[in-house]
């Protein structure tokens, strides 16, 4: 959450606006009925919500998960890698924006340090996190001069980095088309640097390109959301964490599933509307952007998740 909105204003949300663990359960279960097989816990910070192991344990436990994944900055990691694995998590991918400490703290707003980010790799590997994903969004001239020595650090670790184009999600990132730095340039930045070719079996729905090392050390993903939009494939839906449905990264209104749950609504009548929001959706945000007026309401990143 941007240090401007929270210190500013003050908006954290008090613990009776979020779902509680049993109400999360109750909506997974709705949303696999209806399909979804794959839950990726985002945030936010999930590491900071209280009790985080047992919810994921009961989250694993829902027949029809199959894949279950968190996005983190790492920073918790160290206590709380071995309890996660324990209680059912599948797979960790941690955000780090570059290895240079001056950089990463220029981004994360003064907090936290490479260091402790590179703990918390180590504490996921030890407790059997194998192959980590490493989320590293690009901003021109702020860390890009930084991805190549990104991108050595991992080379051979088994962890595949993920460069991602800066986006305009939400409006307190005061985004502009010139921070973007597209994948195409990195790839060339990248490619000059190692021979790469491809990943010959690309997996169907993906948001990541993905190219592996010639020599066998292993891959490098990108997410080019700006330059290359997919929002055909995308089949991602969102919760935040008070309840709030949304069926695009980018969206400014979502539906209240919270009220919903608390008024007593039964399962089915829950899986009816979710359905029907689903198959009503028309979003294309990404491939409208440039073409249409953006809009100035989106949902900020920390309350969608990336
Ligand atoms: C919003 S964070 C939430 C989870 C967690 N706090 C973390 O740091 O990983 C999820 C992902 O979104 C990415 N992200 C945040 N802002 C972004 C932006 N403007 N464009 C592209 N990706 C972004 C982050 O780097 C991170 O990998």
């Amino acid at each position: 959450m941007p240090a401007e909105s929270f210190e500013g204003r003050g908006i954290f949300l008090p613990p009776g606006r979020l779902l509680s663990d049993a109400e999360l359960e109750q909506l997974v279960r709705v949303f696999t009925s209806l399909g979804v097989h794959k839950l990726r816990i985002t945030g936010g910070e999930p590491l900071l919500r209280p009790g985080l192991p047992e919810l994921v344990r009961s989250l694993a436990a829902i027949d029809g998960i199959d894949d279950l994944a968190m996005t983190t900055n790492a920073m918790l990691l160290p206590g709380l890698a071995l309890p996660l694995k324990r209680a059912g998590l599948g797979r960790i991918t941690v955000s780090l924006d570059s290895l240079d400490n001056s950089v990463f703290r220029e981004m994360s707003g003064g907090r936290g340090s490479v260091q402790e980010v590179l703990d918390g790799i180590t504490a996921a590997e030890v407790a059997g996190f194998g192959k980590l994903k490493i989320n590293t969004v690009v901003q021109k001239s702020i860390n890009d001069h930084t991805v190549l020595d990104l991108v050595d650090h991992f080379r051979g670790s088994g962890h595949t980095v993920r460069l991602i184009e800066f986006m305009d999600v939400g409006n307190l990132n005061h985004w502009s088309r010139e921070q973007v730095v597209p994948s195409a340039t990195l790839l060339k930045t990248i490619h000059d640097r190692w021979d790469l070719k491809p990943v010959s079996n690309p997996l169907p729905g993906e948001t990541a390109r993905r190219y592996e090392f010639l020599d066998g050390q292993g891959e490098v993903g990108f997410i080019s959301s700006i330059t290359e939009p997919f929002c055909g494939d995308c089949s991602r839906a969102r919760l935040t964490a008070d309840g709030v449905f949304y069926s695009c990264l980018f969206s400014s209104s979502g539906t209240d599933l919270r009220g919903l749950v608390r008024s007593g609504i039964s399962e089915g009548q829950l899986e009816e509307l979710v359905t029907a929001l689903w198959s009503g959706r028309d979003d294309r945000y990404s491939e409208l952007r440039g073409k249409e007026s953006p809009g100035n309401d989106k949902v900020e990143m920390f309350r969608m998740g990336g």
